[in-house]
């Protein structure tokens, strides 16, 4: 099997493509690096089955040679986190929708298969006590930048819907609710990295907002399976199935946890959203997955704990702490 993973220098990517590397396919990875770094491909970088292309999936006539004679796409380049989605709004929505046209269009072209990353963002505000995957939408204003990429990923959702209706693409979407793990970097507003790097330094918690705001967070090795058995599942084409883990917490009791697993001298402060992310900031209250479709289908049953993610992220971190700095500073280094 050949497989391309877009994005595959990212956080989830990296994974992925070990995964399949493991599993026995031929692996195309086509990332621009913008969030991503080979540095998350080193286990692997001299795999024998492994190509990179350095490029982006704006690139049309690259996406194109880049697809073709491959099985199956797996795409998950996108504009990631908070931070970038406010701070860089229209290259967000350009990668988010041209590079998904473009990526949906060379599948169709090269006859291979599409799994489609997307995620739980799209349901915006609504604090359903469990999100099933036909769960109203309720965003914010489009001029609100927040809402951006809820938006754009669920035009995502529909153009891969309508390629797979009126095409017979063969398109799967997975709908990842907060995915964590080793190699989450906390530069763009990602919550676990960012506590764990900082009550490593012994510094201040920043828990934005009131921290009552809950999420429930999946370990990255127990979400990877799943996408990749559902990228084979026919039942799974055309429709998009939630991936989110098992335990709903909030931020506070997060920053709570972490300081205690970690054994960690550092408080735990509040920071308003105006202050984190500028005026007229809205976040949502609360998501919860319902993981019954993901379930039936695939198996999927999230199994690391709150407490081993931490513990896991903070293995890794050990090697090199980043910070909420802009990216490409590091700003120290803690011995491993
Ligand atoms: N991590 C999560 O909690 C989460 C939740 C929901 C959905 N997702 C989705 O999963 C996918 C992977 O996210 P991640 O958390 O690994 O983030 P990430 O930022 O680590 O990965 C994104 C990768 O895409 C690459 N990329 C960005 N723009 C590109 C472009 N124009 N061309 C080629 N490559 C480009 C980046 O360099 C990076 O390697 C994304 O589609 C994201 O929307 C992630």
């Amino acid at each position: 099997m050949r497989s391309v993973v877009t994005g595959g220098a990212g956080f989830i990517g990296s994974h992925l493509v070990e995964y399949l590397l493991a599993a026995g396919d031929d692996v195309v990875v086509l990332d621009d690096l913008s969030t991503g770094t080979l540095d998350n491909l080193q286990a692997v970088d001299r795999h024998p089955r492994l190509s990179f292309l350095h490029g982006s999936v704006l690139d049309r006539a690259l996406v194109v040679d880049t697809v073709a004679g491959c099985d199956r796409v797996f795409h998950l380049a996108a504009a990631v986190g908070v931070r970038v989605i406010i701070e860089e709004p229209l290259q967000s929505l350009r990668v988010n929708l041209h590079g998904t046209e473009n990526v949906l269009d060379a599948a169709l072209g090269a006859g291979a298969r599409v799994l489609l990353a997307s995620t739980s963002e799209i349901y915006g505000k609504n604090t359903a006590d469990r999100l099933s995957e036909d769960a109203d939408r309720i965003l914010g204003s489009p001029l609100v930048s927040r809402w951006t990429y809820a938006a754009a990923k669920g035009i995502d959702e529909a153009f891969a819907h309508a390629y797979w209706r009126e095409r017979d693409l063969q398109v799967a979407i997975v709908r990842l609710f907060n995915t964590v793990g080793p190699r989450q970097t906390g530069r763009y507003g990602m919550v676990v990295p960012t506590l764990v790097g900082q009550a490593l330094r012994g510094e201040p918690l920043t828990v934005f907002g009131d921290g009552t705001q809950t999420r429930c967070f999946s370990y990255v090795a127990d979400i990877v399976p799943a996408i990749t058995a559902l990228a084979e599942h026919p039942a799974a084409l055309g429709r998009a199935v939630n991936l989110g883990g098992a335990t709903e917490i909030s931020i506070g009791a997060l920053a709570r946890r972490t300081v205690e697993v970690l054994n960690s001298p550092s408080e735990i402060v509040l920071v308003p959203y105006g202050q984190a992310y500028g005026a007229g900031f809205e976040d949502m209250r609360r998501r919860v997955p319902d993981n019954t479709l993901a379930g039936e289908l695939v198996g999927f049953s999230p199994r690391t704990t709150v407490d081993d993610i931490i513990r896991r992220v903070a293995a890794a971190t050990t090697t090199v702490v980043t910070s909420g700095a802009p990216p490409g500073a590091r700003t120290a280094i803690v011995p491993g």
